[in-house]
């Protein structure tokens, strides 16, 4: 039997809704809850039951109505970025070709398996790390493995990651013989001062050279990352970066908030006073909002709340994949993977991902069950990312029972809602689209705090 709806009775905190303010692009939360929205799932798995979980999911023929992908990962980097908490490993030549036998004999073991043949991928991702400090050799291999391997969909993302820096000619034509048809490559600024003070590689002048040249080319998508609220970055120089952007003829752009964490380079150099604080969340806020209100001005397409594309060439694919639920398959030490409703992470260091593969083991060091409902909580946050939820998208019970956390939404400046019938949708504002991870995690909270809302407007449906 349903318990009847009161409205009354409903729990709404300011965690879900925001809170008033005059400026809500500044202050509707005091800061970013994650990197990522979403919830949990159960305890972790001993290792011994996670690696018969993951055997078991692999031998299933399973197809998913969501699509799948393939996540590739490559632990290192030339140098550690003052900012950036994925550095692992120091790249060594030695290293890596030790790491890139196993990472291929990781690939094939998983290739045969039913699961893997059992419906094309949509996207290939090989991130890090620094993917581009491979050779020229090891980035035509690993596309071509990948191609002989794998069932790929004709029109399948197969993106490279990486840094403009030695990304030289040979690599790049090796990439494309390889197949790949996307590169993703870290920029942060083009500003030489904030660059140096990030310790990236190159100043501005060569590296927008290098951007331009390969953009020129016309023969893959090429979307950069941009980073706001850096040491030594303003207004002004946040302008620079948009207008670059532009002008480098890229088909794509990320705009990344900086998340600053314990113990970074950042932190470090703030406290032996190399560099003045950072700017602080209400300062970043309004960075946001210049580079989205620039791209609008000149036509750019919101793939995402942080993602502009200047071309149909960009569909930014694994990104909204891995955002909305889709299968993701692992290879790599420290790659993070999503089968049948069971989240997993390889292990990070390299030594315990080589011995499970030496081992004929596969290598897990977590898994977990996602909640029961991860589907619509995946279609939830992917409808947050692209700034517009709909009944379809993410259910319409529960788009009904979330009316009294829309109202609050509009109410602070986070949405504006459109409801008449069979047109009913919201769509965040600027404000809400730079809060779409608090949002996403707001309005999954107050699912989970009232599902009497939830349940009545099922009964109603
Ligand atoms: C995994 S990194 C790989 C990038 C590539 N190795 C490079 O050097 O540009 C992917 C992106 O994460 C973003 N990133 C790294 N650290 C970040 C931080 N602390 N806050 C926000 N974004 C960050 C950067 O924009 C970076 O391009
Ligand atoms: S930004 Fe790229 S190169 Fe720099 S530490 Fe992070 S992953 Fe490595």
């Amino acid at each position: 039997m349903s318990t009847p709806f009161d409205p009354c009775s409903l729990t709404l905190t300011e965690a879900m809704t925001g809170r008033p303010s005059p400026s809500p692009l500044q202050y509707a939360f005091a800061a970013k809850t994650g990197a990522h929205a979403g919830r949990g799932g159960t305890p972790p798995m001993t290792a011994g039951a996670a690696r018969q979980q993951l055997s078991s999911l692999l031998a299933q023929s399973s197809a998913s109505s969501q699509g799948r992908a393939l996540y590739v990962h490559i632990p290192f980097c030339r140098v550690r970025c003052s900012f950036c908490n994925f550095f692992k490993y120091a790249a060594s030549a030695e290293l890596m070709a030790n790491y890139f036998d196993l990472l291929l004999l990781d690939l094939e073991r998983k290739a045969v398996q039913p699961w893997s043949q059992a419906q094309p991928f949509d996207a290939v991702y090989i991130g890090g790390g620094t993917p581009t400090d491979l050779t020229a050799a090891q980035i035509f291999t690993l596309g071509q493995r990948i191609q002989q391997c794998l069932p790929l969909a004709d029109d399948c993302e197969i993106t490279l990651e990486g840094r403009l820096n030695k990304f030289d000619d040979d690599k790049f034509a090796s990439a494309l013989k390889a197949g790949f048809n996307r590169f993703s490559f870290g920029v942060q600024s083009f500003d030489t001062q904030v660059r140096r003070a990030a310790k990236r590689l190159d100043d501005r002048e060569p590296l927008l050279a290098q951007l331009k040249r390969l953009t020129a080319s016309n023969a893959a998508t090429i979307a950069i990352d941009l980073m706001y609220g850096l040491p030594h970055q303003t207004a002004d120089s946040w302008q620079q970066d948009l207008e670059d952007t532009l002008s480098a003829g890229v088909d794509g752009v990320d705009l990344y908030q900086l998340i600053q964490f314990k113990g970074s380079g950042i932190e470090r150099d703030v406290e032996k006073g190399r560099i003045t604080q950072p700017m602080d969340s209400p300062q970043r806020a309004l960075l946001y909002q210049q580079g989205s209100r620039y791209f609008a001005q000149h036509g750019l397409k919101q793939l995402s709340y942080c993602h502009w594309a200047t071309s149909n060439k960009e569909r930014s694919r694994y990104n909204s994949l891995a955002k909305s639920g889709a299968e993701i398959l692992a290879v790599g030490a420290g790659a993070g993977g999503s089968l049948a409703g069971f989240g997993y992470m390889q292990p990070r260091d390299i030594e315990p991902w080589q011995q499970a593969i030496e081992n004929n083991q596969w290598p897990v060091a977590m898994m977990m069950v996602k909640p029961a409902n991860y589907l619509q909580d995946a279609a939830l946050v992917g409808a947050c990312d692209t700034g517009l939820l709909t009944p379809a998208q993410i259910g319409a019970a529960r788009f009904r029972a979330a009316q009294p956390l829309f109202a609050k939404w509009q109410q602070h400046g986070l949405a504006k809602l459109n409801i008449q019938a069979g047109q009913d949708c919201v769509e965040l504002t600027t404000a809400g689209k730079f809060w779409s991870v608090n949002m996403a995690n707001g309005m999954l909270q107050y699912l989970n705090q009232n599902p009497q809302a939830v349940e009545a407007c099922e009964t109603a449906a």
